[in-house]
């Protein structure tokens, strides 16, 4: 790994906006001076001003769920890059599998959104994986490596050094059924494999690189021993302070 581990909260649309304010509060205080694992959170759009006012200074990082793809303009209910940036976020999940199959989004828009998000300094945690079916037929390695192709097309090198990639499989998000450390480690390796053909060994190596799906404090320590897994992208988990803090906790005595 070699890397300090990255891991990241995506509350999803859970919590009210006091609880998250506290959740923040907390957080903060228990890992200030403590911890050099890099963390974040993702709330819900509506909370991002006040959790990034709660975190600002600290080391933990504030992401937004989605953006939409164009920078302004006549999209009723969306939300642009820079409004999310001047919310106080750094970084931004992008093409998570809930938007994907809950939403439709395909390749094409999620390729426009990291490149939107890229343009104005904001991370994208760039998310991608198989599901169960595609798994079962033997496809895993296509599905993930059209995913990536596709998602990342155009993208100048120095920007995909800037990525944070999650490796989700779909039938282990918020299914309690969590892919083995080998077997995410396989797909994580054929992930780097992919970047280093693409851009270098250096900017592979350079990209982190997360796995997501029912990841609890119980099985965080198994998953991020793995050589290619830099980071954890957590759902369910994340919204209960103590589950979240152990994970943390777990992640930094690597
Ligand atoms: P989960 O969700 O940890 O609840 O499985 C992961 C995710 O959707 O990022």
């Amino acid at each position: 790994m070699g890397k300090e581990p990255f891991i990241v909260g995506n509350w999803k649309m859970n919590l009210t906006l006091e609880e998250g304010v506290e959740f923040a509060k907390s957080l903060r205080n228990n890992l200030h001076g403590k911890n050099k694992t890099i963390s974040g959170i993702c709330p819900p759009f509506i909370f991002l001003k006040d959790i990034s006012r709660v975190l600002e200074g600290s080391n933990i990082c504030v992401g937004a769920q989605n953006i939409h793809s164009e920078k302004n303009g006549a999209y009723t209910g969306e939300i642009s890059a820079l409004m999310v940036k001047e919310a106080g976020c750094t970084h931004v999940l992008i093409g998570h599998s809930e938007r994907r199959h809950l939403f439709g989004e395909i390749d094409s828009f999620i390729n426009a959104k990291i490149k939107t998000a890229l343009s104005v300094n904001l991370k994208p945690i760039f998310c991608i994986g198989e599901t169960l079916t595609e798994r079962e037929e033997g496809r895993t390695e296509y599905v993930v490596k059209n995913q990536l192709k596709n998602g990342l097309l155009g993208i100048d090198n120095n920007y995909v050094e800037e990525l944070v990639i999650a490796y989700e499989p779909v039938w282990a998000i918020g299914t309690g059924k969590t892919a083995s450390p080998e077997q995410a480690n396989e797909v994580h390796s054929f992930i780097r494999g992919f970047l280093t053909d693409g851009y270098g060994k250096d900017i592979a190596n350079g990209v982190y690189i997360q796995y997501g799906g029912s990841v609890k404090p119980e099985n965080t320590r198994e998953l991020l021993a793995q050589p290619e897994i830099d980071g954890l992208l957590v759902g369910g988990a994340s919204i209960k302070l103590e589950a979240f803090l152990k994970i943390i906790d777990a992640a930094s005595i690597q």
